[in-house]
């Protein structure tokens, strides 16, 4: 995981910058960290073992440097792995957030060079690779394009050295993001920590390289061409979503949501068109996840055949064992899965494997064992999910699912544009007026058993996310279903003020699921609809905006709907009982 924060400037406290910044990126990893600054024409480092906690610095005045907060996953937790690391010299310092897959073969050749190794990284192979490439005369700009184009893998890197006023940086993958100030350049693997000083951002894209000295020069690493860069301005309050101020991690999480979709519909162009070509060679795709990852899994197919038009499949991936005996080498399959750990997921991929098919791990977490067993991997970029409901994490899996499923027939920038809508209607779901509102909606209904979440489509798939999300947490039994499938038998179940939720956007499910909803109402249930028009259906209503993929906002409202019944009930949303975050066992 790994959190990146660097600093080029007219300011001479670029240590303490850097310190802070790290402070806010600790939720990436916290085993242990590093800073590297600029002081003269010596390169001076600090790293530790640990959290930073409230750690004193000791690096002197600078007004260049980087650092890193680790999450390992090549060597061990010690102050040699921790980053930066250097070349033979001292003069190049680098770090890294991701996996180097290709770095033995590339580290024996720099042995057979002479170069020396301190530590067990991959990551150490980088400032080595520099150090060669500017021994033959390159630039440092034009080492580090040189190196990163050789390495394989999902990678962000930023890398100084002892005689240039810049930082240069490089990422696919792995987030990167520019802060934009007067006379001075941030750049993170999260915005968080540069808003306290600017909200004017880039977001670097795959296959992107930096240069920050007193200009900046963004440079496309496939083309070698130098790309305008877009800068933007961030609107949000950086405090409102920092780790602490929330009494819940579950709240916390479902508050970051239009913040991780917008990244995702801003930075994920490259991945999403390379895993869209492993879609295309493959002749046939299937999903698999557990719990809420299975309904994402679920809206999967639905987009893909409503947009795509392309056949896929799922199952829940503690099912696939039994199901995957026509799986051919030609076959795709594509886990999602926050842990990257889930041991449902785990076994069946041991076989898919076996099988020769290709798999394209969709995760949150970078070295987890699903992420280790893929061909192709894609990072969801939701940052640590800790609450055991997983809600972030959801939307991220949904809105990758959209833009490839748009990808496929060459419709990305179209499906950005209405994810950045989706992204805005979910900020505006989570405004505290709008929270209140679910609030009071919880109250009138906390007493109750049992409820039932209608929907058809792709809201079914809601449907079944949003009882998982108010079961789990507030311990009454809900049940989402298809709406077509009440009156085959849980209609039998309603009788008067049971509450039953109606997912009614208004695309071409609507004129059925109201009608759904008047069977429930005939036989007195409690009718609470989600949907941009209210209707004397409804007993309560909570109005979400129209958007081109209502699933990624209508689950914004069961969520909260689920925390607040939880909270109401007195419980604790982020640790339900007999559940786990990680579920490893079968
Ligand atoms: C849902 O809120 C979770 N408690 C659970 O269903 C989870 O989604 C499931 O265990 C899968 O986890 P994964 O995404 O880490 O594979
Ligand atoms: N692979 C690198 C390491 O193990 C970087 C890990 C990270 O992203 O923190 O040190």
């Amino acid at each position: 995981m790994c959190g990146i924060f660097g600093y080029v400037g007219n300011k001479t406290n670029a240590a303490a910058m850097i310190f802070e910044g790290l402070k806010t990126l600790e939720y990436r990893g916290y085993d242990s960290w590093g800073i590297a600054v600029r002081v003269g024409n010596t390169l001076k480092i600090e790293k530790h073992v640990g959290k930073i906690g409230d750690k004193k610095l000791h690096l002197p005045a600078s007004s260049l440097g980087i650092g890193h907060t680790r999450w390992a996953t090549h060597g061990g937790v010690t102050v040699a792995n921790a980053h930066p690391h250097l070349d033979c010299t001292g003069k190049i310092a680098v770090l890294h957030n991701g996996i180097i897959e290709n770095y033995e073969i590339l580290k024996e050749e720099l042995v057979r060079k002479g170069h020396v190794f301190k530590s067990e990284t991959d990551t150490e192979i980088v400032p080595h690779m520099l150090e060669e490439y500017m021994e033959d005369g390159m630039s440092f700009s034009k080492s580090m394009e040189k190196t990163f184009n050789l390495l394989k893998g999902l990678s962000a890197i930023l890398a100084i050295n002892n005689k240039d006023q810049e930082i240069v940086a490089a990422k696919n993958g792995s987030p990167l993001i520019i802060g934009v100030g007067t006379n001075e350049y941030f750049i993170a693997s999260d915005s968080a920590g540069i808003l306290s000083y600017t909200k004017k951002v880039i977001f670097m894209r795959d296959y992107e390289m930096v240069i920050l000295n007193t200009k900046l020069l963004l440079k496309n690493l496939h083309s070698g061409k130098t790309i305008k860069p877009i800068v933007e301005t961030v609107s949000w309050n950086p405090e409102s979503a920092s780790k602490g101020i929330y009494r819940h991690f579950m709240i916390k999480e479902i508050l970051e949501q239009p913040k991780i979709v917008r990244n995702i519909a801003k930075t994920y162009e490259g991945q999403i068109k390379a895993l869209g070509q492993i879609v295309e060679k493959a002749r046939r795709t299937f999903f698999i996840g557990a719990g809420t990852a299975s309904f994402a899994c679920m809206v999967g197919v639905y987009l893909f055949s409503r947009i795509a038009k392309k056949h896929a499949n799922t199952a829940v991936a503690s099912e696939f064992n039994y199901l995957e005996d026509f799986l051919t080498k030609d076959s795709l399959v594509i886990p999602l899965t926050q842990s990257g750990e889930t041991i449902d997921i785990v076994e069946p991929l041991a076989r898919v494997k076996e099988k020769g098919a290709t798999i394209a791990a969709i995760t949150n977490v970078l070295g987890s064992t699903i992420y280790r067993m893929a061909d192709f991997k894609m990072l969801l970029g939701a940052g640590p999910e800790k609450a055991v409901a997983s809600t972030k994490a959801y939307t991220a899996k949904l809105a990758i699912l959209w833009l490839l499923s748009h990808a496929l027939i060459g419709e990305f920038d179209k499906a950005k544009e209405e994810l950045l809508v989706c992204a805005e209607e979910i900020e505006r779901l989570i405004k505290k007026t709008n929270l209140e509102k679910v609030k009071k909606l919880a109250k009138k209904i906390v007493t109750q058993e049992h409820m039932y979440i209608i929907g058809r489509g792709i809201s079914s798939a809601t449907a079944f996310e949003g009882a998982l999300k108010v079961k789990e947490v507030s311990y009454i039994h809900a049940e989402g279903l298809a709406g077509g499938e009440l009156k085959h038998g849980t209609i039998a179940l309603i009788n008067k003020g049971v509450p039953c939720v109606v997912l009614a956007p208004q695309d071409e499910t609507y004129d059925a699921i109201m009608s759904n909803a008047m069977e429930v109402k005939a036989r007195g249930g409690y009718i609470i609809g989600i949907s941009s028009k209210n209707s004397p259906i409804f007993d309560a209503w909570i109005d979400v905006h129209e958007t081109a993929f209502p699933a990624i906002t209508q689950v914004i409202v069961m969520q909260l709907l689920g925390y607040y019944l939880a909270v109401l009930r007195k419980l604790d949303p982020d640790k339900p009982r007999n559940l786990a975050k990680s579920v490893v066992v079968k």
